[in-house]
Order: C-alpha cells, then sequence, then structure tokens
C-alpha cells in the first residue's frame, strides 16, 4: 500500500482502519459503561435516546474529526497548526485532547487491569483456591491493582510501538472479531437462562415518562465516550487515512459498529442481572436502586458465574472477563496512539521511544491511582465529564466556523465524488453549525451545575 503520508504510516484499506476506529471506539463505554447507564436511567427510555445522541451528534462530529485528520495528516496539535497557520490559541484545542486522553488512559489502565485480573480469579475460583481469588478479584487499592495496570500498560506500549498498521492494525484485525464471537456467544447462552425475560423487558419496553433533561445529557456524554470522540483520536486515526476512503460512509460504519456493540452488551448484561436475581444473588442494593458499576461487573456478575458453577461456570466467567479485557485493549490502543503520533509528527521522536517514553508517564499516574482507586471518581469528573465536551465543543466550533464546513466538504470529495449536491453536503453542516456546539454547551453547562 502506498504511503501517502510519509513515514508516519497509513492504514493498509478500509477494512483495516474501520476495525481499528471501531476498536477505539468499543471499549469498556459499550460493554460495561453503556449497560450501567440503561440500568440506571430507566432502560429503554435511556437506549431510545442514546440511539439519537449516537447518530444525530456523534456522527457529524466523528465526520469532523476525521476530515481534519485526513487534510492534515497530522496529530491533534500539529492538524490544528497546520490550518490555522500562525494561531498560538487553535493548536491548543489539540494540545487539550493530548492532556485529556493521557489522563483518560491513566485511569482507564487500572480498570482494566481490573478485568486482567478477573480472568486469573475466575481460574482461581474454580481450582478452590479462595485466598488467592480473594487476592485477585480485590478492586481495592493496592500492589495488585499496580502490578495489572502496568501491565496492560505496557501491552498496549507493545502495540502502539508496532506502527500504524504492523502494530494498531494487525492487533485489531483479530481482537475485534474475537470479541463479537465472545459478545454473541455469551448473549446466547444468557437469553436462554430463567429470569432472562424481565431484564428483556427493563431493556427493551420503554417507559417514556422517564426522560428528562439528565437522561439526555448522560446519554450525550456516554455517546462520545463511547465513540471516542472529543480529544482527537479520531483526528489522529484519521490522519492515516487513504484518500481514496469515503469519509461519511466510513464514520457511518464507525457508528454503528460501535451503536451495535453497546446494544447486544445491553442484551447480554441486563438479562444477566435477572438471571443472577432468580438464583438468589442480590441485584439491588439496600436503597432498591440496581446494582451498578463495579459492584455490577466485579461482584454481581462473578457470583453468577460462580452460582453456575463447574466447568460452564468456568467457561463463562473466563470469557466474560476476557471479552471486557481485549474491548478495554483496543480502547488503550487510541489513547496511547494520540500522544505518541504527537511526539512523532512535533516533536520528531521515532515511534518506539515516544511509545515507551508516553507509556512510562502515564503508568506513573496509573501507579498512584491503582494505589488510591478513589481518584477515578475525580478523572471521570474532570476529563470525561467535563475534558471530551468541551473539546468536542472546540473541535465543532473550530470547523464550523474557523476552517469552514465548505473546506470540510471539499477534503471529503476524495472517496466521495459526488458529495456536492448530496443530502449529506446540505444537511452535516448544519449539524455542525448549530445542533451539535448546542447539545454539547449543554452537556457542559450542566456538568458545571448552571443548568
Ligand atoms: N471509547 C472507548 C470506550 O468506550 C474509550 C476511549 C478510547 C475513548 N479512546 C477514547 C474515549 C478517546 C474518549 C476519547 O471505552
Amino acid at each position: 500500500m502506498a504511503m501517502t503520508t510519509g513515514g508516519r504510516g497509513n492504514w493498509s484499506g478500509r477494512t483495516g482502519f474501520i476495525l481499528a476506529a471501531a476498536g477505539s471506539a468499543v471499549g469498556l463505554g459499550n460493554i460495561w459503561g453503556f449497560p450501567n447507564q440503561v440500568a440506571s436511567n430507566g432502560g429503554a427510555a435511556f437506549l431510545i435516546v442514546y440511539t439519537l445522541c449516537c447518530f444525530l451528534v456523534g456522527y457529524p462530529v466523528m465526520v469532523a474529526e476525521l476530515s481534519v485528520g485526513r487534510a492534515t495528516a497530522k496529530n491533534p496539535v500539529g492538524a490544528f497548526r497546520k490550518l490555522a497557520p500562525g494561531s498560538f490559541i487553535m493548536p491548543l484545542i489539540g494540545f487539550w485532547g493530548v492532556i485529556v486522553g493521557m489522563a483518560i488512559l491513566a485511569f482507564y489502565n487500572v480498570i482494566a487491569g481490573w478485568t486482567l485480573s478477573y480472568v486469573l480469579e475466575e481460574f482461581a475460583q474454580f481450582f478452590g483456591s479462595d485466598t488467592t481469588a480473594a487476592l485477585l478479584g480485590a478492586t481495592d487499592g493496592g500492589i495488585k491493582s499496580a502490578i495489572f495496570a502496568l501491565v496492560f500498560m505496557l501491552g498496549t506500549i507493545t502495540i502502539v510501538a508496532g506502527g500504524v498498521s504492523g502494530g494498531i492494525e494487525r492487533a485489531t484485525k483479530t481482537m475485534m472479531p474475537l470479541l463479537i464471537g465472545i459478545l454473541l456467544l455469551m448473549t446466547v447462552y444468557v437469553l436462554t437462562r430463567d429470569g432472562s425475560g424481565e431484564g428483556l423487558r427493563q431493556y427493551l419496553l420503554p417507559d417514556f415518562s422517564k426522560i428528562n433533561t439528565g437522561l439526555i445529557l448522560s446519554a450525550l456524554g456516554q455517546a462520545f465516550f463511547s465513540l471516542s470522540l472529543g480529544m482527537g483520536a479520531l483526528i489522529t486515526y484519521g490522519s492515516y487515512l487513504d484518500r481514496k476512503m469515503n469519509i461519511p460512509q466510513a464514520a457511518g460504519f464507525v457508528t454503528l459498529a460501535d451503536f451495535s456493540i453497546a446494544f447486544l452488551a445491553g442484551l447480554l448484561i441486563l438479562p444477566a442481572m435477572y438471571v443472577a436475581q432468580s438464583r438468589g444473588v442480590q441485584i439491588v442494593d439496600d436503597s432498591g436502586a440496581l446494582i451498578q458499576s463495579t459492584g455490577l461487573v466485579f461482584n454481581v456478575l462473578p457470583e453468577l458465574f460462580h452460582q453456575i458453577g463447574g466447568i460452564t461456570g468456568l467457561v463463562v466467567g473466563v470469557m466474560f472477563f476476557f471479552l471486557l479485557t481485549i474491548a478495554a485493549l483496543t480502547s488503550t490502543i487510541s489513547l496511547l496512539e494520540v500522544p505518541v503520533s504527537y511526539l512523532v509528527d512535533e516533536h520528531g521522536m521515532n515511534r518506539k521511544k515516544a511509545s515507551i517514553l508516553m507509556g512510562a508517564i502515564i503508568g506513573a499516574i496509573s501507579l498512584i491511582i491503582a494505589f488510591d482507586p478513589s481518584l477515578i471518581g475525580l478523572f471521570v469528573t474532570i476529563f470525561n465529564n467535563f475534558g471530551l465536551p468541551v473539546g468536542g465543543l472546540m473541535i465543532c466550533l473550530f470547523v464550523a466556523y474557523y476552517w469552514k464546513t465548505e473546506k470540510a466538504l471539499k477534503e471529503m470529495e476524495d472517496g466521495y465524488e459526488d458529495i456536492s449536491g448530496s443530502a449529506f453536503a446540505s444537511i452535516w453542516p448544519i449539524f455542525v453549525k448549530f445542533i451539535c456546539p448546542l447539545l454539547i454547551a449543554l452537556v457542559f453547562l450542566n456538568t458545571l451545575g448552571v443548568i
């Protein structure tokens, strides 16, 4: 394949890019975050609003990020430098993305480390070594959390150091089909168990009275995180795109893939909770709310697997945590790639050195968080809930009012020749100029408690 962007690397083709970008999108946000949000936000009502957020807000922003990336063939900082020559302010949007990406990766590593240690915990449980199982199953701060977070960081460094097509693309090409296979198998298994019907009802029968501004804003935040938007990950991935690629279509595939996997994860987790309940596992807390988050993934579900018991329990448990681990790994890759591409492009560092240096810095922050996981909440508030919407808003405003949507559409002509005159060309700018910024601004103001 031709190297159209010099020595930076390139995707080998359309499938490679789509799998890598979908791998970035599909992560703990889909398989853990989304079902949790559905459970705590009134089931199907959340699902409907989330669907709209993905396609009406997420998709247009994804197209914007990919166009900026391909037009400049640069990391986020370099991309804004190139499109706004001489400006001091604009590249800050890219810097913000690099910082937010590093911070998200720092805590993501710790959670991903837990999912990895639970693969082993399931084996320890099966072989009856309770003390080992308890040690591996701990999700409090300490040496065990630290070791697994570092193992995860090392795995990510190894893949990113391998380059765009040789490392990232090759890894995601094997992991994504595996992930989908496991997810489908597990969903079929859970849906055929007693008790799953109630979970399915909660998930699919909407109660429209539950839709309120809080729910809409959570859905939008979740869509942003899940689609990996707002910090330039897709500017970076877009920078390795071939000029023959149809950007609106590729973004459509990625959005659809991410949405479908979240939807499938919902079909697995919500019914699994009720299967667990029918087997005597407690799924509501003292206040009567469904147990969520760490409690759900690391307590309720493992209890279900142990209830199932025997070799089936082992297989199901190991498969589930392995699924979470690979989903997390395809995402941590994209989070590390952003700061690495920055060092490679802007400081002329070679990729291997850049991966190790950035990995070491981020790993050090992960260590601090691994010893005090209560910091995760703080990081989520600052970088997910605040950092991503702010980044997304700035990217939108930049494309809409500085670079201009006409130029972005011109960039998209390569790979989509008859774009001018298409419905896409008349609708997309409206979303980038008005609808997306307005909705993102609302999320942001809500996060700040202003509305
Ligand atoms: N989308 C991933 C998930 O759902 C997380 C992620 C990876 C991410 N890269 C990102 C989030 C970039 C925001 C920005 O788990």
